[in-house]
C-alpha cells in the first residue's frame, strides 16, 4: 500500500488538511475526505467537465489532478459560490432557463462559466457562439444546451460590472 502524504489547501476559504495516496485524485480528495459532493465525476479522464472546479483562479478537472499537486492552492468548488443562504446570479440564472434536467453537470458547467464571466470574458456583449466556445469542455446528455447558453447569456447581462460571487 502506498504511504500516505499531506496535502494542504484551502476550499471555500477554510483551511483543510487530508492525508492522501499519491494516486488520489482532487475529485475523489474533495468527495470522499471532505464530504464536498457538488463536485461529481463522471468520465474519470477530462472529458465531460462535471468535475471542474477552480484551482488559483483556473477552472480545472478535478479527476485530471491529484490532490498532492493542490497542495498550498485555493480552491473553490460548487458549494463555494454562494457565501450565504441566496443562490448567486449566474445560479438564478440557470434556475430561470430551467438550465437543467438531471443536474448531474450543472456544478461543472457552473465552475467553467464562473471562471470565465469572471475572468476570460471578452469585453462587450456576449455572442451565442462566444457562450458555447466558452462550454465546450462540458458535456451535458439532457439539455440540448439551448436553456445553458440563454442562462449564461441572462448571467453576463445580470452581473454587468457586479462580481458573480455577489448579490
Ligand atoms: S469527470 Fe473529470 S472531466 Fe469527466
Ligand atoms: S442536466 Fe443532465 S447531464 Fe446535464
Amino acid at each position: 500500500m502506498s504511504q500516505r502524504q499531506i496535502a494542504r489547501f484551502t476550499v471555500n476559504g477554510k483551511a483543510h488538511e487530508a492525508a492522501v495516496e499519491p494516486r488520489t485524485t482532487l475529485a475523489d480528495c474533495l468527495r470522499h475526505d471532505l464530504k464536498l459532493t457538488g463536485t461529481h465525476v463522471g468520465c474519470e479522464h477530462g472529458v465531460c467537465g462535471a468535475c471542474t472546479v477552480i484551482a488559483d483562479g483556473e477552472a480545472v478537472r478535478s479527476c485530471l489532478m491529484f490532490a498532492v499537486q493542490a497542495d498550498g492552492m485555493d480552491i473553490t468548488t460548487v458549494e463555494g459560490l454562494s457565501n450565504d443562504d441566496d443562490l448567486t446570479p449566474l445560479q438564478k440564472s440557470f434556475r430561470k432557463h430551467h438550465a437543467l434536467q438531471c443536474g448531474f453537470c450543472t456544478p461543472g458547467f457552473l465552475m467553467a462559466v464562473y471562471a470565465y464571466l469572471t475572468d476570460e470574458r471578452p469585453a462587450g456583449e456576449l455572442t451565442d457562439e462566444e457562450i458555447r466556445e466558452a462550454i465546450s469542455g462540458n458535456l451535458c446528455r439532457c439539455t440540448g444546451y439551448q436553456q445553458i447558453v440563454d442562462a449564461i447569456a441572462l448571467a453576463a447581462q445580470r452581473m454587468g460590472a457586479q462580481h458573480l460571487g455577489s448579490k
